[in-house]
């Protein structure tokens, strides 16, 4: 394995070879059908784009990306895909590339979703607006830091309650209505200051009501696999959906944030100079897409990791969650005893590295320049649309060795070294968001939070079983020897 490849950057003189990017669009409209039913149908994702890499034996090729025909009429299908770890890491370049309303590709959802606001994650950083929305978001952040910890326990308490509760009486229970309940109420709690039961519809049905609102805007780029093919192309992935279908649901949530979020709206308008308008689109953004979508596609998946396993990895991460509280004299994790927790941080990078939660990354040439893969360097023009699709650049085995295999400790001791090329929150895990780029502003929190719900599940148990192929609870045994009491 060589560690140290560099990160692509225009401004490297590079001694690759330049290739002409290889691949074509193939003919009006067929071409992007074909692309279309390929990657929803016919190969699905991650085939989609291994079989286009083996073909053109190039991590940089030219496809179509959907949504496509025939009602998109407007969206341009065309996109340079980057599939390595140096090709895709030009996607933070911001010096070539822009990010202004490229957030999932060149269609973009109706602004009706947000409210008629253009949400942070669509601005550029050249853009006046994305340093004050991202400032206000870094400082939500870090003020909520205490609450955050506290929050995010006693929610997560709550949910280890009823799912004890249901695996008592049922043998089993489905994580997923627990885990979205929690992950709302603690979002709430910390990043707004609400409480969301106070208001009887969204305290009950808050987390439905963001997974209809995710739901429609994303529909035409996801695979969704609820009903079978061809009715999803036909009825799922030909149309963008409306927005009057969940606006009486934003306005509800809309609500919350007015009321009981007054204090952070008010400083969002006093301290960052934004409207109350766009200050409360872009917290139920933030808090809706951002936070609640991104956890409640990570978590699920960290915890099953964890409970398929048959490795003997929970014993170990046990062992260290307990050993390390019993030394602090603490009876729960804090931000801190995860710090002193290697095998656990390491386990929940190396989740974030084989189910990176936001798989696709877009990025639009600001300028014309060179395109450095690892292999090789590609002319790119000015306006052309990059797609890095992150679950394949995160197993690039240049990088990263053994990249098909769930290797928990992989990031301690001398792996360490392997964060700068870990990129879940659009950018490497060594960045530091800021005003100035598109990382995510939680990088950090993300990380600690799931830190501290892996540890507070060895806490509070001796065993974590989950089913082999669903989000099923089948076996939970109370702790004997933790510090709770
Ligand atoms: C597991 C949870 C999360 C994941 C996987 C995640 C992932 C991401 C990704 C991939 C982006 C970049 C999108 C792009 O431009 O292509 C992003 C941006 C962002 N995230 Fe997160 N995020 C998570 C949680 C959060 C939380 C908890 C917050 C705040 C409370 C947050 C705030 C933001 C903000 C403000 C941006 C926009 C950054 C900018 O425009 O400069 N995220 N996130």
């Amino acid at each position: 394995m060589s560690m140290m490849w560099p990160l692509a950057s225009s401004a490297l003189t590079s001694s690759l070879p330049t290739r002409p990017i290889p691949g074509s669009y193939g003919l009006p409209l067929l071409g992007p059908l074909k692309d279309r039913l390929d990657y929803f149908w016919f190969q699905g994702t991650e085939t989609f784009f291994r079989s286009r890499m083996n073909t053109h034996k190039s991590t940089v090729f030219r496809t179509n990306m959907p949504p496509t025909f025939p009602f998109f009429i407007g969206v341009d299908p065309r996109m340079v895909a980057v599939l390595d770890c140096a090709s895709f890491s030009t996607l933070f370049d911001l010096s070539v590339v822009e990010k202004k309303n490229v957030l999932v590709g060149d269609f973009m959802p109706s602004l009706s979703f947000t409210g008629d606001t253009r949400v942070v994650v669509y601005l550029d950083p050249t853009e006046r607006d994305h340093a004050r929305v991202k400032g206000f978001c870094l400082d939500l952040l870090k003020r909520s830091a205490k609450t955050w910890v506290s929050s995010f326990l006693s929610n997560v308490d709550a949910m280890f309650d009823a799912i004890e509760l249901e695996v008592a009486k049922d043998g089993s229970s489905n994580l997923l209505v627990p885990l979205q309940k929690c992950i709302f109420a603690f979002l709430c709690k910390s990043i707004i200051g609400a409480d969301p039961s106070s208001s009887p519809d969204v305290g009950d049905n808050g987390y439905v009501m963001l997974d209809r609102w995710l739901a429609l805007q994303l529909l035409p780029t996801v695979n969704a696999g609820i009903i079978p093919q061809p009715l999803e192309e036909i009825l799922l992935h030909s149309f963008a959906y409306p927005f009057f279908l969940v606006s009486g649901d934003y306005r509800k949530l809309y609500e919350l944030v007015e009321k009981q979020g007054r204090e952070v709206v008010e400083r969002a308008e006093a301290e960052y100079g934004l409207s109350q308008h766009d200050a409360i689109n872009n917290i139920l953004f933030v808090l809706g897409f951002n936070a609640f979508g991104g956890f409640s596609v990570f978590f699920p998946v960290l915890l099953t990791t964890l409970g398929r396993d048959k490795t003997g990895l929970r014993g170990k991460l046990k062992e260290e969650v307990r050993r390390v509280l019993k030394t602090r004299g603490e009876s729960k994790p804090s931000f801190e005893s995860v710090r002193e927790m290697e095998l656990v941080r390491s386990t929940v990078y190396e989740a974030l590295r084989l189910n990176p939660p936001v798989p696709l990354q877009y990025a639009r040439a600001r300028t014309d320049f060179m395109l450095q893969s690892h292999d090789a360097a590609f002319e790119v023009r000015k306006g052309e649309l990059l797609c890095g699709y992150q679950p394949l650049v995160m197993r690039d085995p240049v990088v990263f060795d053994d990249p098909e295999t769930f290797v928990p400790e992989r990031f301690m001791g001398g792996g360490k070294e392997l964060l700068r090329y870990l990129f879940w929150s659009n950018g490497p895990q060594t960045g530091t968001p800021s005003v100035e780029n598109k990382q995510c502003a939680a990088k950090d929190y993300v990380v600690e939070t799931a830190c501290l719900l892996v540890a507070q599940i060895f806490n509070r148990y001796d065993e974590f079983v989950c089913a082999d192929d669903n989000t099923t609870v089948t076996k939970l045994e109370k702790a004997t020897d933790s510090g709770k009491e």
